[in-house]
């Protein structure tokens, strides 16, 4: 059965073509560079940007798959979270283009279709195992039981994983999406430069907390002169990218081992990340844990993951009528 899917959730424009939720015939992302003078996301731009792209990017789908659109037969899309503009400008194609192609439409949570980049990534990938979901707008820990059924076992209290990123390489004036960027700096910088806190909590507790380090980070750089920044900027990029990093793996792996489970799934925009895979990988080897994490271009937001858990849900007989709408606060 092929999936068209499409995310329009934040800031990148998303449409793709899988086959029986497995086989990527294509997966376009258009990244909207509108945002980049900003320093950030700015809603009412992403909104327009993906009426602009949209389109463009089903024919590109297509095109690249050599399919016609009347091949399509079904048509999944991210209903939320999200923005809601961005939200509404996917749901409202996707509804158009199932309405009139006369194919099942089937609205996904684009958490959930975080998860199913991992299946995407890796066919041999099965249930019980315990996902982490970094992205620019989440960081939750998950217990999947199964395709479906997902136990959340703790997620941010303030700032999610990538906005710490973000907000971390905004004061640091090197640009923006701060994720890649730091990852980039700090591979000649050291981690140990700086003693930033790692938020722990409670150490059995699988919530997180980013807020004390954005700040910490703000406080040092405020004792610290324009030179001297510029000069140490690969190290505290280093030091602030281990103490997210620290944070994430301890209380991955110290979920897995409370649920007795020896897989880890690491997914979102923030698994690109090349220390996070790094050290997530060498301290689940430890503990016998096997690591998956797709690929970068399945980590961020992308159409791909969105067909598969459509897919899915299609399969169970789980379409969504024509009145279904964006929810912008949507959780797993
Ligand atoms: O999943 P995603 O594309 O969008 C959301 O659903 O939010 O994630 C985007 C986030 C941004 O905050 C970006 O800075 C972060 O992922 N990111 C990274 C890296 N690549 C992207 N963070 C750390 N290291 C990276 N290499
Ligand atoms: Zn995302």
């Amino acid at each position: 059965m092929l999936i068209l899917g499409i995310d329009t959730s934040c800031d990148e424009t998303s449409a793709a073509l899988v086959e029986d939720g497995t086989t990527i015939l294509a997966n376009i992302v258009s990244s909207q560079g509108i945002h980049l003078d900003y320093g950030g996301v700015v809603p009412e731009l992403a909104a327009r940007a993906h009426l602009t792209l949209l389109l463009p990017a089903v024919d590109a789908a297509l095109q690249k798959a050599r399919l016609r659109l009347t091949d399509i037969e079904g048509v999944a899309v991210t209903h939320g979270p999200g923005l809601i503009g961005s939200l509404l400008i996917g749901v409202s194609a996707a509804k158009a283009m199932a309405y009139v192609l006369r194919r099942p439409l089937v609205g996904v949570n684009h958490i959930e279709g975080h998860l199913f980049a991992g299946f995407l990534a890796d066919p041999a990938l099965e249930p019980p195992f315990v996902a982490l979901i970094v992205s620019g707008g989440h960081t939750q820990l998950v217990h999947v039981r199964d395709r479906g059924a997902y136990d959340v076992i703790g997620r941010t209290r303030d700032d999610a994983a990538g906005e710490a990123f973000d907000k971390a390489a905004k004061m640091l004036g090197v640009g923006y999406p701060g994720g890649p960027i730091i990852d980039q700096l700090s591979e000649t910088g050291d981690p140990a430069y700086v003693a930033f806190p790692r938020a722990y909590l409670d150490r059995a507790s699988a919530e997180f907390s980013f807020s004390g380090l954005k700040n910490a980070v703000r406080v040092y750089l405020a004792g610290r002169s324009p030179d001297e920044v510029a000069r140490d900027l690969p190290h505290i990029a280093a030091s602030f990218q281990a103490a997210v990093v620290d944070v994430l793996v301890e209380k991955t792996i110290n979920a897995a081992r409370a649920l007795g489970l020896s897989r880890v799934l690491l997914t979102g925009g923030v698994a690109c990340n090349r220390r996070l895979r790094g050290q997530m990988t060498a301290r689940a080897a430890e503990d016998g844990i096997g690591v998956t994490c797709p690929p970068p271009i399945l980590c961020t937001d992308n159409g791909a993951m969105i067909a598969a858990a459509g897919y899915f849900h299609l399969s169970r007989g789980e379409a969504a009528s024509l009145t279904l709408t964006a929810s912008p606060r949507a959780r797993l």
